[in-house]
């Protein structure tokens, strides 16, 4: 018998996918196979026009044919009108700017439009975490309509309709579930929590530690070293996460160690791959180049640092990233300074004899 999904409530939604990326994107095909009416907005007419012509993101997920009737322009206004779901889907160092081209024109959707960010990162000007950011520009009527999805989800896995888990955030879980039910599908699952604040720490530290894990691959180091850099990331992401109020359970689930495990163990990862070739010796820029696409973990590095430093958290690995990004500090220096460093309790706060 094929699986069963609850119906009724918001099937068939007028969704806005605001950024036409791979994340984006992924979404939005998925959201179209359900047979919601779906418009993808972008900034780049590029990815726009390569949907609206051929059917394909052929810059951002190629070789993938997207959901039949899957619409996408470069007019903000004609995405957000009527729009009972907002995904939003853009690097968080402009998710300020996006959102404030929404905020006029929400009137015009939904009157009970719930709002979707499933951007990973924290804005490196203000420290503020993206329902921080969302908070701070949208009003506060739609504040208990923001929700926020994270989670162990490669686009290009869920584009090609994958199996995949992720987390769904909301203050009011009414309205996480709105979001829950919108996007179920038999190979796209996801949870509820309350934990706003744990599922987008998650998402911002695990894309540094997966720097680190790239950078030990494309030093030749092997499994030990790999598994060493996620439990001690898991460790740094669980203590930034507490010192910010989240649960700590939060961190063993998916938006935690679920996406930590993930991207820190696959070249699908942009993060992982920065790392690797920076293990290789090659430089950020070149990288960077190359990738032509965001990697969220570099600026996110400066971001984790800045905010463990202003919190009094120790985070040694993801201050050993910062400074191996923005500090010229060499590979073999890094593994040198982490391994120097003074022996220690594995658990927080705890001492060890003389
Ligand atoms: N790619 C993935 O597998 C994946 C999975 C889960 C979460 N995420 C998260 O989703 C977010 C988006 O990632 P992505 O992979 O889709 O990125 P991407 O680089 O593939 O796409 C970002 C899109 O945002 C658009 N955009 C819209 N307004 C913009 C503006 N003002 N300035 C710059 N770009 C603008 C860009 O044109 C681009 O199409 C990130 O926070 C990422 O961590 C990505």
């Amino acid at each position: 018998m094929p699986p069963q999904f609850p119906t009724g409530i918001l099937i068939d939604m007028r969704i806005a996918g605001i950024g036409a990326g791979s994340w984006g994107t992924a979404l939005a095909s998925l959201l179209r196979s359900k047979g919601h009416d779906v418009v993808l907005w972008d900034i780049d007419p590029e990815p726009v026009r390569s949907i609206e012509e051929t059917g394909n993101n052929s810059r951002y997920l190629p070789g993938i044919d997207l959901s039949p009737g899957l619409r996408a322009t470069t007019d903000l206004a004609e995405a957000v009108a009527g729009a009972e779901l907002i995904i939003l889907a853009v690097p968080s160092q402009v998710m300020r700017e996006v959102a404030e081209e929404i905020r006029p024109l929400l009137p015009t959707a939904a009157p009970d439009v719930v709002l979707c960010s499933v951007t990973k990162g924290i804005e490196v000007e203000t420290l503020m975490l993206m329902h921080e950011v969302l908070e701070d520009v949208l009003p506060p009527e739609v504040h208990p309509r923001l929700t926020y999805l994270s989670g162990p989800s490669f686009a290009v896995e869920v584009a090609a309709g994958l199996p995949t888990a992720v987390t769904i955030a909301g203050k009011d879980l009414t309205q996480a579930r709105r979001v829950q039910v919108a996007v179920h599908t038999p190979y796209f699952r996801p949870y509820l929590t309350e934990d706003v604040v744990g599922v987008e720490i998650g998402g911002g530290v695990k894309n540094v530690v997966a720097i680190a894990a790239g950078l030990a691959d494309g030093m030749g180091f092997d499994a030990n070293a790999h598994a060493a850099l996620i439990t001690r990331g898991l460790s740094e992401m669980a203590r930034l996460g507490m010192a910010r109020g989240a649960n700590p359970l939060t961190f063993g689930g998916l938006s935690g160690v679920g996406d930590l495990v993930l991207t820190c163990s696959s070249t699908k990862s942009r993060n992982y791959r920065v790392g690797q070739a920076l293990g290789q010796r090659r430089s950020l820029q070149s990288i960077q180049e190359e990738l032509g696409q965001v990697a969220e973990g570099v600026v996110n590095a400066k971001a984790v640092h800045l905010l463990a430093t202003s919190l009094g958290v120790e985070m040694p690995l993801c201050n050993a990233v910062y400074r191996l990004l923005y500090e010229g500090l060499s590979p073999q220096d890094a593994i040198t300074e982490l391994a120097a460093r003074d022996l220690k309790h594995e658990l927080p706060g705890r001492d060890i004899p003389e």
